[in-house]
């Protein structure tokens, strides 16, 4: 299927990835797992940076299970993140306003960098290790 491949190749060409999402009912969205579970080898070993959103705890439990699901997927999960609690407070014209912490994004992403750069390094060192 042609959006599948397209699928594929997005994922495959990103050197980390950031999945955004919603919590409802403790949980992540079924659409979600869809997109993740249609793929495998192109997860393999990329750092995720997660930015979620929706009540008081701020999408933190989907978080939580996602975390599971991606290191089945030998994804390399980022510790730091984005919450955001009630995000229709911070809309205002249409636009998000976030506060200092939201901007964490940015260190979110960083941080996906950062671990890209260390896995590179983990995996040359296990490449030669295996190989001596
Ligand atoms: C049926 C339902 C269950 C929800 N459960 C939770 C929840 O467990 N935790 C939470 O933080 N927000 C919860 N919410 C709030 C949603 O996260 C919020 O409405 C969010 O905007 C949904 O994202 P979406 O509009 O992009 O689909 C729930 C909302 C609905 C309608």
């Amino acid at each position: 299927m042609r959006h599948t491949k397209e699928w594929s190749a997005t994922v495959e060409a990103a050197d980390a990835v950031v999945l955004v999402t919603p919590e409802y009912n403790f949980g992540y969205p079924a659409t979600l797992k869809n997109a993740i579970d249609y793929l495998h080898q192109e997860w393999h070993h990329k750092p995720v940076g997660f930015v979620s959103y929706g009540g008081v705890a701020a999408g933190t439990r989907a978080v939580q299970q996602l975390k599971q699901v991606v290191t089945t997927l030998r994804m390399l999960p980022v510790f730091e993140g984005v919450h955001i609690p009630w995000h229709p407070r911070f809309i205002a014209d249409g636009r998000f306003r976030g506060t200092a912490e939201m901007r964490r994004a940015r260190t979110v992403v960083e941080s996906t960098e950062t671990a890209r750069s260390r896995s590179s390094s983990a995996s040359a060192w296990a490449t030669r290790a295996v190989n001596r």
